[in-house]
Formats: C-alpha cells, sequence, structure tokens
C-alpha cells in the first residue's frame, strides 16, 4: 500500500494521476483544470445520471437539498475507474456543508486502497467544513493529503494558491 508519510512530498513523475472532479457551476470544473494543466494526468468529470436543473433555487433548496436530508447519493452516469492510478484528486464544491452527493456516489463506487486521494473544494464562503473527513470516511485505506480550499468568489485568480499548494504536497 502507498503510505504517504504525513509532512513528507510525493514524487509525481512515476505515479498515474487522475482529477476527478463534480461542477455544477463551472467553479471546480475551472479548478481541476488548472491542476491539469501543472500536474498532467488524466481527467474525469463526476456526472449524474439525472442531470441538476439549470436553475439554482431548484437546484440548491429542491433537489440537492433534499439529497443531502435524506442523505441519497445519485447514481452516476458512469462511475469511472480509479483502478489504474495512483494518486487521485478529488474535487467538488461544497454542498449543503459538506461534499456533493455525486462525488460520495463516486468515492463509494470505487476502490480507492492503497491509493492517494487528493481532495480540492470550492466553496461560497462556509470554508471546507468536514469534507476531508468525509472522504477519509467513504474511501477506506487510503492516504488523503492535505485539500485546497477554495473560496469562489468572482474572479477565480487562483494559480498562486494551486502553486503554493501543490509545492507543498508534491515535488
Ligand atoms: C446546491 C448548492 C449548495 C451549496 N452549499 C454551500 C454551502 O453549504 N456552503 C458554501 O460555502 N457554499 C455552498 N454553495 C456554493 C458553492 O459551493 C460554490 O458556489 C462552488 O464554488 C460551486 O462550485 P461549482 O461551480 O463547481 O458547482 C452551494 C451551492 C449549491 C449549488
Amino acid at each position: 500500500m502507498i503510505y504517504a508519510k504525513k509532512g513528507a512530498k510525493m514524487r509525481l513523475s512515476d505515479k498515474k494521476v487522475l482529477i476527478a472532479y463534480f461542477s455544477w457551476s463551472g467553479n471546480t470544473k475551472y479548478i481541476a483544470e488548472k491542476i491539469k494543466l501543472k500536474v498532467g494526468g488524466d481527467i474525469f468529470r463526476i456526472e449524474t445520471k439525472t442531470p441538476y436543473p439549470t436553475d439554482y433555487n431548484e437546484t440548491a433548496y429542491g433537489i440537492a437539498k433534499k439529497q443531502h436530508e435524506e442523505n441519497i447519493h445519485p447514481e452516476l452516469k458512469d462511475i469511472g475507474d480509479v483502478s489504474n492510478y495512483d494518486i487521485i484528486f478529488i474535487g467538488t464544491p461544497a454542498w449543503w456543508y459538506t461534499m456533493a452527493p455525486p462525488v460520495m456516489t463516486f468515492l463509494e463506487s470505487n476502490n480507492f486502497e492503497g491509493k492517494i486521494i487528493v481532495p480540492f473544494v470550492t466553496h461560497g464562503g462556509g470554508g471546507g467544513y468536514n469534507i476531508v473527513e468525509d472522504i477519509k470516511r467513504l474511501s477506506k485505506n487510503t492516504s488523503v493529503l492535505p485539500p485546497l480550499i477554495i473560496y469562489a468568489k468572482g474572479n477565480l485568480n487562483t494559480d498562486n494558491e494551486i502553486d503554493n499548494w501543490l509545492n507543498n504536497i508534491v515535488f
């Protein structure tokens, strides 16, 4: 099993990297694409079988609120396949104080044992909540590295933030 030591950096050059993300309004997608430009690897967009409405209120106060309150993890269009990867970046918006439910489905539907997970979160002011703890709970026997938590307000001028974060965890 691959366990990164606490505080130790990991070498990316000999690892296979996947960047998996869910994004409803585009912020997390934007960060995922920035990460791909910086570290390479493959990218996978997590999408639900039944798409969320395009209307904010219908999504936030309708379906997403219901899924949060009833702990519903929606079916995905494609559960993805992490088996060939060593390091999986996982991106989610903060939705109702935790990760978006489709990311929960993604975590539950794949076997992450022995892999390194690197979370990234965009939020609207609430911060990262317990998303890292929730990721650890849903993915057994993984090593979860320090997350990137981004307050998505207006212009996502985040290159420095992403660089500083990556510099602390990879070389
Ligand atoms: C359904 C829903 C729930 C949200 N819940 C929260 C929340 O609990 N805390 C928060 O800070 N932002 C919340 N937001 C704001 C998003 O986290 C923020 O806009 C994020 O950057 C959106 O990412 P995306 O563009 O990749 O979908 C919520 C947005 C939506 C649509």
